[in-house]
């Protein structure tokens, strides 16, 4: 039956050139993908099995539950810590304006917590699988219960909002009293390129941004269009205790800046894992192809580097923020968020990071992200990094001057490249 099916595809492809794409369509529940049968490996899965052989345990906080222990274990800064009240997520029922939820993320793990919540959800970046989720039970065991969600978490975390792949959401929306989205209104899907005044509806943001608007803080209290609501309450709050109890949260912020470093690393989380498994797939594809028409094993197919490049190029231009939303006035979080996120580096020989923040004009000093440290892009198959390595050389030695990545300017381009040369060693 395989070896039917194969033979129609390998004829469409061949008489049809856009007939392979509808056939192929984005299936990460086949091979070489294979996502809910294949052992994840990331942060979550080995502290998992840390927990299980005894080499670890966790703490469990009268309050907090897991979260507090779960956090240290994989090292996941409480500064992190944004809150978002609308009822768009798993545990809808437990979140509300009065009882927000909580979520917590490194370069690597997110977290989300819930006040009574039955489980803390954990989302990981995994080298093979892109993002796996799991949820771990808020019940003191002796080993703390944790369940891989292959189904659950997808039904919103894989669509056409997470570049169909599994991975993340972040959303803007207006919300009434009870937390629940107004669907008559506008909502946001939010990444690095939407506009502030689009940002942050079902959030809370402490932070000041000076006169550039944005929808946080604010909850509809008539249905009557949302839009027209004045917001400007909600704007440059320090002080989130006169809004909600910060006291039942492990810290009283949901700093702006933490919010934007969100929105910037999601997306981007999501664009990697859409480079990796459709470049698996062109590849697998394409050595299913060599064996049934009888070609050579490494015979490279046209339409198989158009889609590797049609999957990473994406990837370049938000690495490198194309239409990246400029800032009008300095951004200034509430916590020591922007700090902690900065230090870690790595610097380069005249002490420059891609971890530093601009937070005036734009988002970071220099225009690349710090995820090209990550390990999700470590893991990239190498035809996939090949590719991004061999654009960015393209763009930052100044040959590529198309209007995308105008926004860099030769200084810029230098700079980017000088870092990149002394602190990702296969680089260069
Ligand atoms: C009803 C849709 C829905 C379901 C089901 C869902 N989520 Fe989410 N999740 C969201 C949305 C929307 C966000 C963005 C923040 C928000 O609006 O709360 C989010 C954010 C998150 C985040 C923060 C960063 C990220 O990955 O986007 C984590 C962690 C997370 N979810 C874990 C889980 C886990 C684990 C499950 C399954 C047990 C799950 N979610 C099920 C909608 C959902």
């Amino acid at each position: 039956m395989r070896k039917v099916l194969l033979s129609v595809t390998a004829a469409m492809l061949l008489a049809l050139p856009g007939a392979a794409d509808a056939v192929r369509g984005q299936d990460f529940e086949q091979a070489p993908i294979n996502y809910a049968k294949r052992t994840p490996n990331n942060a979550a899965s080995r502290l998992f099995a840390d927990l299980e052989a005894g080499r670890k345990t966790l703490k469990f906080d009268e309050e907090f539950g897991y979260l507090p222990a779960l956090l240290d274990a994989l090292r996941v800064p409480r500064s992190s810590q944004t809150l978002v009240f609308s009822k768009t997520s798993l545990q809808r029922s437990r979140i509300a304006p009065e009882t927000p939820r909580a979520l917590y993320f490194n370069d690597d793990v997110y977290i989300g917590y819930c006040q009574q919540g039955e489980v803390v959800e954990i989302s990981a970046t995994d080298d093979e699988l892109g993002t796996v989720f799991y949820t771990l039970d808020q019940r003191e065991t002796h080993v703390p219960l944790w369940t891989r969600q292959t189904d659950n978490c997808l039904t919103c975390h894989a669509s056409s909002s997470t570049n169909n792949v599994p991975g993340h959401l972040i959303r803007s929306v207006y919300s009434d009293v009870q937390g629940f989205p107004i669907l008559s209104a506008s909502s946001y899907r939010t990444d690095q390129t939407s506009p502030l005044e689009h940002r942050w509806g079902g959030w809370y943001v402490s932070g000041t941004h000076g006169a550039q608007k944005h929808l946080g803080n604010l909850v509809i209290r008539t249905h009557d269009e949302p839009e027209a609501v004045d917001n400007s309450a909600g704007q440059n709050v320090l002080d989130l205790s006169k809004l909600v109890d910060t006291e039942r949260y492990l810290t009283p912020h949901s700093d702006l800046v933490a919010l934007m470093v969100l929105e910037h690393q999601a997306p981007a989380h999501n664009r990697i894992t859409h480079a990796n498994f459709a470049t698996r797939q062109a590849l697998h594809y394409e050595a299913e192809l060599n064996r049934e028409l009888g070609e050579p094993a490494g015979k490279r197919w046209e339409s198989t580097t158009s889609r590797i490049k049609s999957a990473c190029e994406p990837l370049v231009e938000y690495l490198l923020f194309c239409d990246e939303t400029p800032l009008t006035e300095r951004i200034a979080g509430s916590s020591r968020f922007a700090e902690e996120f900065a230090a870690p580096g790595p610097r380069d020989k005249r002490g420059r990071s891609l971890r530093e923040l601009d937070l005036t004009k734009r988002m970071f000093r220099y225009p690349c992200s710090y995820l090209i440290y990550s390990s999700s892009f470590a893991a990239l198959p190498k035809e996939a990094k090949s590719y991004v390595y061999r654009r960015l050389h393209e763009i930052l030695d100044g040959g590529d001057e198309s209007p995308k990545f105008r926004h860099l300017t030769p200084g810029d381009r230098r700079a980017v490249r000088e870092i990149l040369r002394d602190t990702l060693p296969d680089f260069s």
